[in-house]
Formats: structure tokens, sequence, C-alpha cells
């Protein structure tokens, strides 16, 4: 499987496929909604993850300034869990934000901790992120009850 699978930037071809990728978690209030034109406005900070021609997953980056940045927007084909797709979609955000950066502070708020502690993300206070909490969260069901973690990624590492 993880031979067949290449991740690339989106283009905008991909936008029906994401958007019904991120539609389908939405539904579950499992990531946030976004709409065709906020994919295509935002097309640049997506990466896709594709298997025989077919969009299998999806992944955004955002830029909240002084080198801080989320990942977003990340769903992978719920028939295709567990064989390395989302692993391979935060991998491709974190190594082109290397090549962009010299440092970085990249977050996630989420239910999966446990994925991404495996891709080197490590459990932190969701205060940390005022700049997230004053945009998304404003309009978000779960503002006074937000149950999700959130993780953080820091390059250069103390250990690289
Ligand atoms: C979270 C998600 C992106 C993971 O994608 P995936 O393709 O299934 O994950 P991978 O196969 O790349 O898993 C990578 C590693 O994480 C582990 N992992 C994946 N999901 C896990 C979970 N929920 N709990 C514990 N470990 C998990 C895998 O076992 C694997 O471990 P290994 O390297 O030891 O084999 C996918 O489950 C998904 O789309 N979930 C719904 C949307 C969502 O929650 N998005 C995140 C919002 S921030």
């Amino acid at each position: 499987m993880k031979n067949l699978l290449t991740v690339r930037e989106a283009r905008a071809a991909d936008i029906s496929a994401i958007h019904d990728l991120l539609k389908y978690y939405a539904e579950r209030q499992i990531v946030l909604p976004r709409s065709r034109d906020d994919i295509r406005y935002y097309l640049n900070n997506f990466v896709v993850g594709e298997i025989e021609s077919r969009i299998c997953g999806c992944c955004a980056v955002r830029d909240f300034d002084r080198d801080l940045l989320e990942v977003r927007s990340l769903a992978v084909d719920p028939k295709l869990h567990g064989r390395g797709v989302g692993c391979a979609l935060v991998e491709a955000i974190v190594a082109g934000q290397r090549l962009k950066r010299n440092s970085f502070r990249l977050f996630a708020l989420t239910y999966q901790k446990e994925f991404f502690f495996k891709q080197g993300f490590v459990l932190v206070n969701k205060e940390m992120f005022p700049e997230k909490i004053w945009s998304d969260c404003e309009n978000c069901p779960k503002k006074d009850c937000c149950d999700e973690d959130a993780v953080l990624y820091v390059w250069p590492s103390d250990k690289n």
C-alpha cells in the first residue's frame, strides 16, 4: 500500500475530493467544515494523498505568523485508516516547513493525540494558542466544552 501512495501539493481538480473527505468528518464533529470556496482560496496550504489516481487523504497547514503553524483539515478515507496515509500527510507538511523555515512550532487540536505522538508531537495546554482560540474556536459549537487535546511539534527540537 505504502508503495502506491503519492503525497503531493493539492491542485484545483482535488477540491471536490478534499471537500467530500472533510464533510464526512465534519458531519461527525471531528474536523471543522470547509466550503469548496474556502478550500479553493487556501488550496496552496493543502497536501493530498493519492492512490491510483484517487484522493485518499488531505491535510492543510495554517500560518499564524511568528513561526506558529497549525495542522488542520487532516482526513484519511475511513476505508484506508491504519495504512500509513495520515502519517505520510503529516510528514509532508513537516518536511515542507523544514525547507521553508529555520524553526517553527506546529500544533493541532485533536481527538487523535496517540496518532500525533507517533509523529513526534507532545501534549500541551491549549491555552498556549490564543491565536487559534480567537479565530476558529469562537464559532465552534463546542466552544465552552472543548474536549480536544492540544499537541505540539517543535522544530528544531532539543533531540535534533
Ligand atoms: C487520524 C487519522 C488522520 C490517522 O490516519 P491513518 O492513515 O489512519 O494513520 P496512519 O496509518 O498513518 O498511522 C500512523 C501511526 O499512528 C497510529 N495511529 C493512527 N491512528 C491512531 C489512533 N487513533 N490511536 C492510536 N494510534 C493511532 C497507527 O497505528 C500508526 O502507528 P505505527 O506507525 O506504529 O504503525 C485518521 O484516523 C483520520 O482521518 N481520522 C479522522 C479525522 C481526524 O481525526 N483528523 C485529525 C484532526 S486534527
